[in-house]
């Protein structure tokens, strides 16, 4: 898969898509990011990427010219069609649902938008999709950014080093994911559950989707709302709820 990104930041962009897993999957050929650089498609002498909005006010937006004569030429360094994303605040919010769609397009060009934002206009006619990575408002695309290519890129074919360990990841099937505990010389096994320790593989299963469940349940419910549960998830969920309330202390 190859990613453009286009940034007045191109080094961080850079810097982060070399780290990790994601740099790995570049490093295989999986995945490849480029960054772009407005600023190097501004035609005056100041290289000027900042424009003032009109109806005026306090900000600026970024220069429409330059953002669009970069894109043109990200988008022609490959002739695979480019689903452009721009990363902003008000695009509906980032689900790793969405980010397993865009991991299976071939191309992605990401707009890092700067200021108070892009023209209307230019949105309208260039953008194919916004996306939000949370309701809080960064001075950037760049981290959002960084963001998508992290998780599109870790679902690279390849990319991680174990088959599975994608599939078991908080949110793969609507669910965060249960605990997990560490070999260590130091602190031994103490405080390891003890299913964890008894080589019975049916039961360490059930324990690992009941925690699932009983996490979602007590830290993200709208999640739990959302997810499809089945008999057996049921029975195990309302298990681990009675057990909860069993330790909790008396209300004053
Ligand atoms: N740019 C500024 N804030 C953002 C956010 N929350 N998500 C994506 N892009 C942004």
């Amino acid at each position: 898969m190859r990613i453009d990104v286009i940034s007045l930041f191109p080094e961080f962009i850079r810097e982060s898509a070399a780290l990790g897993v994601v740099g790995r999957a570049g490093e295989r050929g999986l995945l490849q990011v480029q960054a772009w650089n407005p600023r190097d498609y501004a035609t005056d002498n100041y290289r000027r990427v900042d424009q003032r909005p009109f109806g005026g006010g306090p900000g600026m937006l970024m220069l429409a010219e330059p953002l669009a004569a970069c894109l043109g030429a990200a988008k022609a360094a490959d002739p695979a069609p480019a689903h452009v994303v721009y990363l902003s605040p008000q695009g509906p919010r980032l689900t790793q649902a969405r980010v397993r769609e865009l991991a299976a397009m071939p191309r992605l060009v990401l707009l890092c938008g700067r200021y108070e934002g892009l023209d209307e206009r230019f949105i309208e006619r260039e953008v194919d999709e916004e996306i939000s990575i949370g309701d809080y408002v960064l001075s950037g695309g760049e981290l959002a950014a960084a963001v998508l290519v992290d998780a599109v890129g870790r679902l690279q074919e390849g990319a991680l080093n174990h088959a599975d360990s994608a599939s078991q990841d908080s949110f793969e099937d609507g669910l965060l994911d249960c605990p997990h505990y560490t070999r260590s010389e130091a602190a031994g096994t103490e405080g390891v559950p003890a299913v964890l320790l008894s080589g019975d593989h049916a039961a360490i299963a059930r324990w690992r989707r009941q925690q699932s469940l009983g996490r979602t349940w007590l830290r993200r419910p709208d999640l739990l709302a959302r997810a499809r549960l089945d008999a057996a998830d049921r029975a195990l969920l309302a298990d681990f709820i009675r057990q909860w309330q069993a330790i909790q202390p008396p209300r004053a």
